[in-house]
């Protein structure tokens, strides 16, 4: 037993137990008031969202900006009057994106760096610190997605892909956190997927580092919830879609294209940026999968395994 339980003990056993029992009685009191009102809060906030923020004095950092969604979102959040700060391993199509972006007479700048690399990380947080500002919104967005049968991973495509899609988010949140946590402002967004809420064929791995994202954020969420300082102005935000035409899911298999159609990445952009702007926990995209997702979870798992059986819908090998 720890001495933090010995602790506890005593401060109870110094209570009477009549005083004890009151508290705890209005101490439930007061958390069904309070868990009721969040629970209103949010029924009316689906019903009437709250106004998205402006993010025009807003430094935003976006890894994996050279390509994809993460180009897209670089791309509309310049055209918001933010400052992108453009950060990828593929320093052609970083630059390209940040030409776009000055094209349209945004204001971007350009970081080469890997984000597996946790020195290399911790000099890109002090260089933008001192040549750009403190970030604010800081997208975690590189990912990789190889898609084979578990058995046919190799040791370092599967460690590769862990330390991009995971340990990436995780130095990420270590550079650029503690100036966030200093002025207690700031905002961390971090890509997971449908694959990180549920389980599909040839996405073992990856499925595993996609659960672990959401993990990630959530654990850091509570993390600073619970942390003495306030910590109130620090937002999170943890994006899920499923199949986004950016090159990366190369065979999807889609019986019922109505419902769980490819999307094209403008368009999964759009939605993140307003997710990101209205500072919602955490979307799915299509939207419509958030609410089917759950009711799917509730279900026992071989139910669960029929219904997949039935939609019919994955990702075939990539070679
Ligand atoms: N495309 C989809 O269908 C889909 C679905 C669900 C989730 N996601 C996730 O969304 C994110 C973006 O996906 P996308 O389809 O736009 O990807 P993409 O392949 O189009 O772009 C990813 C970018 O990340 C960069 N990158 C890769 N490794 C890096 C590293 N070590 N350091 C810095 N940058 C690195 C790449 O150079 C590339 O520019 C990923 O995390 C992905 O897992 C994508």
């Amino acid at each position: 037993m720890t001495s933090s339980h010995k602790i506890r003990e005593v401060n109870m056993a110094d209570e009477p137990q009549i005083i004890y029992a009151i508290r705890v009685f209005f101490e439930v009191i007061w958390m069904i008031i309070k868990v009721n009102y969040e629970v209103l809060k949010s029924t009316f906030r689906m019903v009437i969202p709250s106004d998205p923020k402006d993010v025009s004095d807003d430094i935003i950092l976006i890894t994996g900006a050279g390509h994809g969604m993460g180009r897209e979102m670089a791309l509309r959040f310049g055209r918001l009057g933010a400052k992108i700060v453009c950060v990828d391993i593929n320093a052609k199509g970083n630059e390209e994106t940040v030409k776009l972006i000055k094209q349209e007479k945004g204001e971007a700048f350009n970081y080469e760096c890997d984000v597996t690399n946790r020195s290399a990380v911790m000099e890109l947080a002090e260089k933008v610190s001192v040549q750009v500002g403190e970030v604010t919104i800081l997208i975690n967005n590189a990912g990789i997605m190889p898609c084979k049968p578990v058995l046919k991973h190799s040791e370092k495509e599967i460690r590769t892909m862990m330390d991009i899609n995971v340990n990436g988010i995780l130095w990420m949140i270590q550079a650029f956190l503690p100036a966030m946590l200093e002025r207690n402002y700031g905002h961390i967004v971090s890509m997971s997927s449908m694959a990180g809420k549920m389980g599909l064929r040839n996405l073992v791995p990856y499925c595993g580092s996609k659960y672990g994202v959401r993990g990630i954020m959530e654990a850091l969420s509570v993390e600073l919830h619970e942390d003495p300082r306030d910590t109130n102005g620090i937002k999170f935000t943890t994006v899920c879609p499923y199949i986004v035409n950016t090159g990366l899911c190369h065979n999807p298999r889609i019986r019922f294209q109505k419902l769980m159609k490819t999307v094209e990445p403008g368009e999964a952009a759009d939605q993140i940026v307003d997710a990101i702007r209205r500072e919602y926990h955490e979307i799915t995209i299509p939207s419509d999968m958030y609410y089917t997702n759950k009711i799917f979870g509730l279900l026992p798992p071989a139910a669960g395994k029929i219904m997949t059986d039935f939609i019919g819908t994955g990702l075939d090998p990539h070679d």
